[in-house]
């Protein structure tokens, strides 16, 4: 009998025992350590992506012959410094000016020649060797021109039909017998003279009523490109159209230039 109850004690403590290592094997998922997983990574709200930037509207260029123009023109470059600072400021604002330019500053310095044809500038002829067209024999003259537009044609620019006679120089010959056009202009701002951006400045702000004019400048000097800096906004904040001289010409005067003749517009 004893040995009986020997074996229910053992067996019941066998059995306690083997639940006990039963349920020490299984525990709870949570008291699992986790320390060896990586952490649950943070939500991160989703973020709508940014926007494809709207698309700049290309500028399109309108000249509205009722509104008041005035035609900036430039001689004496192509500059290697000066001339890409003035087209800059052109082309920031969206206007255009004529270049007279000198056939051998463009052989020397052809680059803003081209940049000027891109942006829709008008390039114009200031002869080849900036004399006094007026002292030269006919054949010399002519020589002189076709010289300078060889120089426009290898620059990139059509050979000039608008020529601004150095020094506004012109006779009986200059004027009708190059097959060109002889244009002079109507405000002189003497920018070559004060070397002053203010004075040119002045000069123009207080000239009064500027529409149809034809404003005289040089691009190879830096106070003239500081001057075109506050000159350029500033028409245009007085309602000026910046324009071409030949647009000025079809838009103001109501003609195109035609070869062999002369166009003071002083009148
Ligand atoms: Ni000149």
């Amino acid at each position: 009998m004893k040995r009986l109850i020997y074996l229910a004690l053992s067996l019941a403590l066998l059995f306690a025992c083997t639940s006990c290592v039963g349920k020490a094997a299984v525990l709870p998922a949570e008291a699992v350590p986790t320390a060896a997983q990586p952490p649950e990574p943070e939500e991160v709200p989703e973020e709508e992506p940014p926007a494809p930037p709207e698309p700049e509207e290309p500028y399109v260029r309108v000249i509205d012959p009722a509104k008041p123009m005035v035609a900036l023109t430039f001689d004496d470059g192509p500059d290697t410094a000066c001339s890409d600072q003035i087209l800059d400021i052109l082309e920031e604002h969206h206007a255009l000016a004529t270049l007279f330019e000198v056939g051998r500053n463009v052989a020397a310095c052809p680059e803003p020649v081209g940049r000027m044809v891109e942006l829709g500038c008008e390039v114009g002829s200031h002869s080849n060797a900036h004399k006094d067209l007026s002292k030269l024999r006919k054949s010399s003259l002519l020589r002189d021109l076709d010289t300078a537009d060889e120089a426009f044609v290898l620059a990139g620019a059509p050979a000039p039909l608008l020529v601004r006679p150095p020094y506004g120089a012109v006779n009986k010959t200059v004027k009708p017998a190059t097959g060109r056009a002889m244009v002079t202009w109507t405000v002189d701002t003497e920018d070559w003279r004060s070397r002053d951006a203010q004075k040119v400045i002045d000069y123009v702000q207080s000239y009064g009523a500027l529409d149809g004019e034809i404003i005289l400048m040089h691009s190879i000097y830096e106070s003239t490109v500081e001057a075109v800096r506050v000159l350029v906004p500033w028409l245009q904040e007085q309602g000026y159209q910046l324009v071409t001289v030949t647009e000025l010409m079809a838009y103001y005067y109501g003609e195109l230039p035609q070869p062999d003749h002369f166009y003071g517009y002083t009148y």
